[in-house]
C-alpha cells in the first residue's frame, strides 16, 4: 500500500482521485423494482434471451410485472390476483413468499451469520444433511448440496459411475428423460433440441420408460452398464408413471447386476406426489437420489445429491477421494442450509406431504368430471398427488376445415396443439397460470403449490371448465384476437 499524507480533516470540496474505473452508469434495485413491462421487455431482448421471449408474448405472458408474490398468487402491476397452478414446475411447495420461511431468512441476516461453508465446518449444512438422511429410507444418508437440479444430478451420475466399479462405465436412461442441461447430464436428456450438436458424453444407452423388459435386455447386453438413470415420474415427459412392478424390477435387476439405480426426484420429489419421494410409493430404495426445486423452500437455490451410505464410501469414502466430487463455491451456502431445514420443518409441521395427496385426488377427481364433458377436447388426466398432467386431442386433424388456413399460419409450437391456447386465455380472461411440457405440446402440466386448498382447485376448474365450455372454434378465435391487440 502507499504511504499517504496523514490529513486532519477531509476536505469537502476536492474529491479523492479514485483509485479504479469509473462507475459506468448502473441501474439501481430502485430502479429494477419501479421498471415498467416494456422496459423489462426491451432489456430482456437485448440483454437475455429474444427467442425466449417470442414465445411469451405468444402467450401474452409479457404483459405481466409481478410486483408481489404471496401463498397461491402472483400479484401484478395492476393489482390482479393470479392464481399460480405452475408453481415452478414443483419449486413452490410452501407458495409464495412463506412467512415461516421468510423470518428464518431475516433472523439468519440480522444475525450476521456465515454464508460460505469451504473453510470451516457449517452448522447449518450438517444439520440440514442430518435433515435429509432422516427423512430418507433406507441408508440413503450422505449428502451432496449444490444449487440446482443439473448440478445434484451431476453428483448423483458421478457418485454412481464410481461406486459401480467399472473402468468403462456405460450409463443407461429413459426415452423422454429430463435430467438436466449441465453437459453430463444433457448426454442422458432425450431430447434433440437440447442437445442439438453438442459433443455429448457417449458411455449411454436409452430405452422406453417403464419397460422391464427393454431394460434388463439392454443391461445384460453389456457387463460395462453400471448405472441406470430414470425420473420416477416423468415431469418433462408430460407427467408419466411406471407400475409398482416395474419399479420393484428395476431393484432387483438392479441388485442382480450391480448396478446402481438413481432416481431423479427433482420434479416428483419433496411431497409432491403425497410422499416425501416417488418411489416410496412402490416400496423399492434407489442407491442414488436427487432433489432440488422446492428443498429451497421457494427462496434459496438449493439441491442435495443423496447417496447411500456404501456407495458414497465406496466413491470418495477416503481422504485421497475425498475431494473429488466436493462442494463446490456455494454448496451448503449459510442462509440457503437455514431456509431449507425451516422448509423441511414446515413441510411435516402444516403436513403438506398429506395435503399434496388429499388436495390432489379432489383435483383429479375434479379434472376428471371436467374430461367427462370435454371428451373430444381433453384426452387424459393423469398423475399423482399435485403433479398432474391434463393431455388435449391433437387438434391438427379434428379443427374444423374453416379454421385450418388460420392455424396454419401460427407458429409451429401451436399447431395442432390446444395446450398454448388454453394456457394463454386461462392467463387473460381467468388470471390462472399453467405450465407447459416440453415434449408433448398437447400436456398441461399442473403442479401447484403443495399449500393448495379445495377451494383453489374449485377456482381453477371452474375457469377449466368455463374456458372449455366456449367450444373450440371460439377458443382458437379467441386466442387469435389475442395475437391482433
Ligand atoms: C427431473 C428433473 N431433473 C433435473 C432437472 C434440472 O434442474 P435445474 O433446472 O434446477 O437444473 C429438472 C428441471 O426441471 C427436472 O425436472
Amino acid at each position: 500500500m502507499l504511504d499517504r499524507p496523514s490529513v486532519t480533516a477531509p476536505s469537502l470540496d476536492v474529491a479523492e482521485p479514485r483509485r479504479g474505473p469509473a462507475k459506468p452508469k448502473l441501474l439501481t434495485v430502485a430502479d429494477a423494482k419501479a421498471m415498467d413491462v416494456g422496459t423489462m421487455a426491451d432489456l430482456f431482448k437485448d440483454h437475455i434471451n429474444p427467442g425466449q421471449f417470442h414465445f411469451m408474448k405468444l402467450l401474452g405472458f409479457h404483459k405481466v410485472k409481478v410486483e408481489r408474490a404471496e401463498g397461491m398468487y402472483y400479484i401484478d402491476q395492476n393489482g390482479r390476483k393470479i392464481l399460480d397452478f405452475f408453481g415452478g414446475f414443483g419449486s413452490l411447495a410452501f407458495g409464495h413468499n412463506h412467512p415461516r420461511i421468510l423470518a428464518a431468512r431475516q433472523n439468519f441476516q440480522d444475525e450476521k451469520r456465515h454464508e460460505i461453508a469451504i473453510a470451516f465446518l457449517s452448522q447449518y449444512a450438517a444439520a440440514l444433511a442430518k435433515n435429509i438422511a432422516a427423512i430418507s429410507p433406507g441408508d440413503l444418508d450422505m449428502v451432496f448440496l449444490g444449487s440446482s437440479g443439473s448440478e445434484a444430478m451431476e453428483a448423483a451420475i458421478k457418485v454412481a459411475e464410481r461406486a459401480s466399479g467399472r473402468k468403462n462405465c456405460k450409463i443407461v436412461h429413459a426415452e423422454n428423460s429430463f435430467h438436466g442441461k449441465t453437459k453430463g447430464v444433457l448426454s442422458i436428456t432425450d431430447s434433440a433440441l437440447y442437445q442439438g450438436e453438442f459433443k455429448l458424453v457417449e458411455n449411454r444407452y436409452k430405452v422406453p420408460f417403464g419397460d422391464l423388459e427393454a431394460l434388463t435386455r439392454c443391461v445384460e447386453s453389456d457387463p460395462d452398464i453400471g448405472v441406470v438413470v430414470l425420473e420416477t415420474v416423468q415431469g418433462g415427459g408430460g407427467i408419466i408413471e411406471a407400475s409398482t412392478e416395474y419399479w420393484q424390477g428395476v431393484r432387483a435387476l438392479c441388485d442382480r447386476h450391480k448396478v446402481m439405480w438413481v432416481a431423479d426426484e427433482v420434479q416428483c420429489g419433496y411431497g409432491r406426489t403425497g410422499r416425501f419421494y416417488a418411489f416410496e410409493h412402490h416400496g423399492v430404495v434407489p442407491d442414488v437420489t436427487a432433489l432440488a426445486k422446492s428443498f429451497g423452500g421457494g427462496k434459496a437455490a438449493m439441491a442435495a445429491m443423496i447417496a447411500r451410505r456404501e456407495v458414497y464410501m465406496k466413491a470418495y469414502g477416503t481422504p485421497k477421494t475425498a475431494m473429488i466430487h466436493a462442494a463446490a463455491t456455494f454448496g451448503g451456502i449459510g442462509e440457503g442450509c437455514v431456509t431449507a431445514i425451516e422448509a423441511l420443518n414446515t413441510l411435516y409441521d402444516e403436513d403438506l406431504i398429506g395435503n399434496a395427496e388429499e388436495v390432489g385426488a379432489y383435483l383429479i377427481k375434479r379434472l376428471d368430471e371436467i374430461r367427462a364433458r370435454y371428451p373430444s377436447l381433453i384426452k387424459d388426466v393423469r398423475g399423482r398427488g399435485l403433479m398432474v398432467g391434463l393431455e388435449f386431442h391433437d387438434f391438427s386433424r379434428t379443427l374444423p376445415l374453416a379454421l385450418r388456413p388460420v392455424v396454419a399460419i401460427l407458429d409451429d409450437k401451436l399447431k395442432g396443439s390446444l395446450s398454448g391456447f388454453i394456457g394463454a386465455l386461462l392467463l387473460k380472461d381467468y388470471d390462472t397460470l399453467v405450465a407447459f411440457t416440453e415434449y408433448n405440446r398437447n400436456v398441461i402440466r399442473l403442479e401447484p403449490p403443495l399449500v393448495c386448498t379445495m377451494d383453489n382447485v374449485d377456482q381453477f376448474c371452474d375457469a377449466l371448465d368455463d374456458l372449455l365450455g366456449r367450444g373450440i372454434v371460439s377458443i382458437v378465435k379467441d386466442f387469435i384476437k389475442t395475437q391482433m391487440g
